[in-house]
């Protein structure tokens, strides 16, 4: 028998956390049905695709999505101002307990992480492009931090390196604030992200549903099938 694996080692350890990036209903619940998913972000430019406007709406949809998922639900403000945002996250905070107050990193956002943090409302501190930007997301006390490799990617700056970045930087402190790895375009990314010890992955129901295939599998059963066939009539 060999060595035991490092993660054996440390049976502690968590689960990489898997949240579906979408504010589609049915494809929340594809993927909760699969028995995987820990929560979900969703962010304005998802709700508007789902045609879901008007503060009552809103809250509707993320009171929806709560009783899909048992797990983290990101809600993000629109307020870019520290009284905007807090008076936001308070009333989204109140809708669910899974509720997940979303930032994004303007110095606005890190005093009302802050502030949040101070009064026992978790964040979710989006748009990290950068490790300095993660640190002090994690300072103000940000239960998750969001760096969005997709768009790095897209502007041919590598996605991965700053998921690293952080990673390293995280493993010499105690923060408690998770890295949400973000912007997850396909299964490679969620590879990538596992590698490098991300400690959750949000993408769209595609890269999910990508980490399944495989050719040989495909081939393969259907080999199964026809011998089971054949030999049966
Ligand atoms: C993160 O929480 C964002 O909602 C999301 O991952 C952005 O992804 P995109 O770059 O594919 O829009």
């Amino acid at each position: 028998m060999g060595l035991p694996t490092f993660a054996a080692q440390f049976s502690n350890l968590p689960s990489m956390k898997f949240f579906i990036d979408t504010a589609n209903l049915d494809q929340i619940r594809e993927a909760q049905a699969l028995g995987i998913l820990d929560g979900v972000t969703t962010n304005p430019s998802l709700m508007a695709k789902e045609g879901i406007a008007g503060d009552d709406a809103v809250k509707a949809h993320y009171k929806a999505i709560c009783e899909i998922v048992d797990g983290d639900v990101s809600a993000e403000v629109i307020s870019t101002d520290f009284e905007g945002m807090v008076r936001e996250g308070e009333a989204l905070a109140a809708l669910h307990e899974n509720i997940v107050v979303k930032v994004p990193m303007i110095p606005e956002g890190i005093k009302a992480i802050s502030h949040f943090t101070e009064n026992g409302i978790r964040t979710n501190c989006t748009l990290i492009f950068s490790p300095g930007q993660a640190l002090i997301a994690a300072k103000a006390g940000a239960s998750y931090v969001s760096p969005f490799i997709g768009r790095l990617d897209d502007i041919s700056s590598d996605g991965m390196d700053l998921i690293e970045d952080i990673r390293n930087i995280f493993d010499n402190y105690d923060f408690g604030t998770e890295i949400l790895a973000a912007s997850v375009r396909g299964p490679m990314h969620v590879i990538e992200c596992a590698k490098l010890g991300a400690d959750v992955m949000t993408g769209p129901l595609s890269a999910i549903e990508g980490l399944m295939k495989h050719p040989l599998t495909d081939i393969g059963l259907a080999k199964f099938l026809a011998d089971h066939a054949k030999s049966n009539g």
